[in-house]
């Protein structure tokens, strides 16, 4: 090999750009000294092309895949993840949601405020993403402009980062500086360009003068926008007969206030009726699908024949603190266990395409990241398996990624025990606290602990970032 070749030899899977999961079971990728992917394909075929010596090439530390990317994840909320919604009661007024928000979430994020804990809180996100392969993604920070700042200078460029709105509903402490709004975003655009996201929390607490504001400003610097959508049924009901009687529906609020023309990232679109999807879909717009996070509110399950059917971009996110990890293998168990039941059902592939190929072309990454290709960052991370032989089909190997066996998966499809009759419901009408959530709630927090810190090592642009201690699970 050239002595300016660098290269790993393993398994690969290869999430493809258009469609499908390339699977090698006997791979090697190749790549430059600029970091660069040279080659990607069968071992005996890259290594007589390219004339590599067995010897030579180190073999992975598991399978190999392109690195992960997250499109939603709140990162003040990283301290709390997992204790989301907890001592809110089983059926608070006004959903979980809105109670968990006024209990746990905004006491967490007015803690950013100062410079010093929002330092510490965007380094403790930044090394546990990393250990679960997550190398950027879109992210909410909080209302405040410094923490926003201290969030895009320590992160990777790959992450972009939300400078949150909020003017109602919400904690004094924890307030949009509306009259600096306009000068803040100029000062953190300027510096850090696209990666500064406009972010309106949701409808619940922005109004329309700051909504507009926002979409003004995001215009003005070319920026994107972020919100939330159609959650839970207590806080549409909330928008649409309180809040904004008049606007229609809850995504007609964004709509009408310029949102949905600002390539928007909207997160979980669950309640979303039949005009609302059409609405989506005629405009940039990309949905944040979190089936973790949508199970532990109770919020309901994103109905995903009707979002495929439409052609609307989306991708499968944690929403941290809402999931107790910032594991997207978790996300995807979670995703194909509520979606096992549908007409086209979810499959292995789809959901490994949904953290790698799908959010890189959302995020704008898809040059770089997402797919294994020549041209393409030579960035990869290698993750344990539970197989003990090579696994012989891409579904296969993403089951054993996940540690799923395909009977597993096949109970999630039957009417017949607690759990699969807890998703019904869940799908149907969204989950109070009681047995049938509790069951999901169990199984989702096991399957976090079971798929944490599986990835081995996390490898960018050619240099190591990230190596697992030698005590996690092999
Ligand atoms: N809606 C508004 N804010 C939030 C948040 O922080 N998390 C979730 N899951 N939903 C929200
Ligand atoms: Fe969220």
């Amino acid at each position: 090999m050239s002595a300016t070749l660098q290269a790993i030899r393993g398994p690969v899977l290869n999430p493809l750009p258009a469609a499908g999961v390339g699977w090698l079971p006997d791979g090697v990728l190749v790549g430059d000294d600029r970091g660069r992917i040279v080659a990607v394909g069968a071992w005996d075929e890259v290594a007589a092309r390219l004339n590599l010596a067995a010897a030579g090439v180190p073999r992975s530390a598991g399978l190999i895949l392109p690195p992960l990317l997250d499109a939603h994840i709140h990162i003040p909320q990283h301290p709390i993840r997992g204790r989301f919604a907890d001592d809110v009661g089983a059926d608070p007024p006004g959903g979980r949601l809105l109670a968990s928000l006024e209990r746990n979430v905004f006491p967490a994020e007015g803690r950013c405020e100062g410079p010093a804990h929002a330092r510490h809180v965007v380094a403790a996100f930044a090394t546990d993403t990393l250990a679960n392969g997550v190398v950027g993604g879109a992210a909410y920070m909080t209302v405040h402009a410094r923490a926003t700042r201290i969030a895009l200078e320590q992160l990777a460029d790959t992450w972009s980062v939300g400078l949150v709105l909020m003017n109602g509903r919400c904690p004094d402490y924890l307030r949009t500086d509306e009259p600096a709004l306009a000068a803040d975003v100029a000062a953190l655009a300027r510096d850090h360009g696209r990666r500064l996201i406009v972010t309106d929390r949701f409808a619940v607490s922005v109004d329309t003068p700051l909504r507009t504001l926002g979409v003004a400003l995001a215009k003005r610097h070319g920026l994107r926008m972020q919100t939330h959508l159609d959650e839970q049924r207590a806080e549409k009901t909330l928008i649409e007969d309180v809040l904004y009687p008049d606007a229609g529906s809850y995504t007609g609020v964004y709509a009408r206030d310029g949102l949905l023309d600002c390539e928007p990232i909207l997160a979980h679109c669950i309640h979303v009726r039949t005009e609302e999807i059409d609405m989506i879909a005629a405009t940039g717009s990309a949905i944040a699908h979190c089936p973790v996070s949508n199970t532990l509110l109770g919020s309901g399950v994103m109905p995903l024949d009707a979002i495929r059917a439409a052609g609307i971009p989306h991708a499968l996110c944690t929403d941290v603190g809402a999931s107790p990890t910032t594991s997207l293998f978790c996300e995807m168990a979670q995703f194909l266990k509520v979606h096992a039941g549908r007409s086209v059902a979810a499959t292995p592939e789809e959901a490994v395409r949904l953290v790698t190929t799908a959010p890189a072309r959302i995020l704008g990454l898809d040059d770089r990241l997402g797919t294994f290709a020549p041209g393409m960052e030579y960035s990869f991370i290698e993750v344990a398996h539970d197989s003990a032989t090579t696994p012989p089909t891409a579904r296969a190997a993403i089951l054993s990624l996940l540690r799923m066996t395909e009977a597993e998966l096949d109970a999630w499809r039957r009417a017949d025990d607690p759990q699969t009759l807890a998703v019904r419901t869940l799908r149907d009408s969204g989950l109070d606290w009681g047995l049938g959530l509790q069951a999901l709630d169990a199984d989702v927090r096991a399957t976090a602990v079971r798929l944490e810190h599986r990835v081995r090592r996390v490898t960018r642009q050619g240099r190591v970032v990230f190596t697992a201690p030698e005590s996690s699970p092999r």
